[in-house]
């Protein structure tokens, strides 16, 4: 079976991060996210990968490349235009061929991984088998209703009053009949080829469509607080690994630090990641705190957040919580007159300071 990974798309919701860098290379625990679903792929047995690319194409490349890092083959197939995940697999028809495949939303994390998944498409043989979980905000996904039977019923898009609790989660599995489906639909007010329209069609026309609930968490990183959060469940998985150097400091629970990543003076209580060359000198690192490769965190104290490699943080008294601080931002307090606030940001960026 093939595997296709949907790594286009415009991120609008996660600028301003999206203005310099692709979605799907935000790092969690300092690993891009994509990265997550190429490895769920591959232990699920997948060593054909297509990855759907758009803008930002050349970073996703160079990051990914073409599969030596896991032993794969990997596929780039251009969209010309964000059209939606029904048109990222109608465009994808010549690399898929008339095999059944299994389709990853590059922006989604899923703890279990999806061996269990594909078990049940290749017993069962339906015609597509959607994943779904329950959700506090149904109104933000595509929504799946059963019958009392369990069989898929009806599906939404983002629906405002939702019928269900249950989400569809981004990975699909289809066999070659989902191309029927997609030349019969047409696209959405948002002018999109949806994929919940392409599976209510199949149910329309009488083809199976199973669906597997999820047992572990699955993060959907489509906006800030996501990436916050698959930040915090990834790093509660983690295990302690010390490779850097630590000088008069206190390290508490499990800490993974990196080749290089130096620690003087300071406590740092995981879970918590620090990357290669990281200089952590009088500060705090609190819990589900991800500090990238060669950052500088000096009298600072950090928890809940990203920091993206390069960054430096330095003399900043309260406490950084809950934040997404990108590559080689520069933040710091200085006594120096005059007494001023001075800002380089870009466009939307998000500052907050309390008095
Ligand atoms: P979405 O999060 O639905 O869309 P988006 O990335 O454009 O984000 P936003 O709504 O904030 O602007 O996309 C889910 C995944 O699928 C993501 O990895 C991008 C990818 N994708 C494509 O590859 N092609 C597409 O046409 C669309 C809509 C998404």
């Amino acid at each position: 079976m093939k595997g296709l990974i949907l790594a286009g798309g415009c991120g609008r919701r996660l600028r301003p991060l999206t203005y310099t860098g692709a979605k799907q290379l935000i790092p969690v625990a300092n690993k891009p996210i994509i990265f997550y679903g190429i490895e769920a792929l591959v232990k699920a047995g997948i060593d054909e990968l297509g990855i759907v690319i758009g803008e930002t194409a050349k970073e996703i490349h160079d990051a990914v490349g073409n599969g030596e890092k896991w032993n794969i083959r990997i596929t780039y197939i251009p969209q010309q235009a964000p059209l939606g995940l029904a048109h990222a697999i109608k465009i994808s028809k010549e690399f898929l061929g008339d095999e059944p495949f299994i389709m990853y939303l590059g922006d989604n994390i899923l703890k279990e991984g999806i061996e269990d998944f594909v078990h049940q498409f290749e017993k069962n043989k339906p015609n597509a088998l959607i994943l779904l979980t329950k959700v506090p905000n149904p109104q933000e996904f595509g929504v799946a209703v059963l019958d009392e039977s369990g069989a898929v019923k009806q599906l939404i898009e983002k629906p405002k009053e939702p019928p269900s609790n249950l989400a569809l989660v981004g990975v699909y599995l289809f066999d070659p009949e989902v191309f029927t489906a997609i030349e019969n639909i047409k696209p959405s007010w948002r002018n999109e080829l949806e994929i919940t329209d392409a599976i209510q069609w199949l149910l329309d026309n009488r083809f199976s469509v199973e669906s597997h609930m999820v047992k572990g968490w699955w993060k959907d990183t489509g906006k800030p607080d996501d990436i916050i959060e698959a930040n915090l469940l990834v790093l509660e998985g983690i295990e302690s690994v010390n490779n850097g150097r630590q000088k008069d400091s206190e390290i508490n629970g499990r800490v993974r630090t990196e080749k290089g990543a130096v620690i003087e003076r300071s406590i740092v209580r995981g879970p918590v990641i620090i990357g290669k060359n990281a200089k952590i000198i009088g500060s705090y690192i609190g819990p589900f705190s991800s500090i990238g490769d060669n950052t500088v965190i000096e009298n600072s104290e950090i928890e809940n957040s990203v920091i993206m490699e390069g960054a430096q943080i330095r003399n900043v008294e309260k406490r950084i919580d809950r934040s997404i601080v990108g590559k080689n931002v520069v933040i710091s307090v200085t006594t120096k007159s005059p007494r001023t606030h001075k800002f380089i940001l870009g466009d939307q960026s998000y500052v907050q300071i309390i008095k």
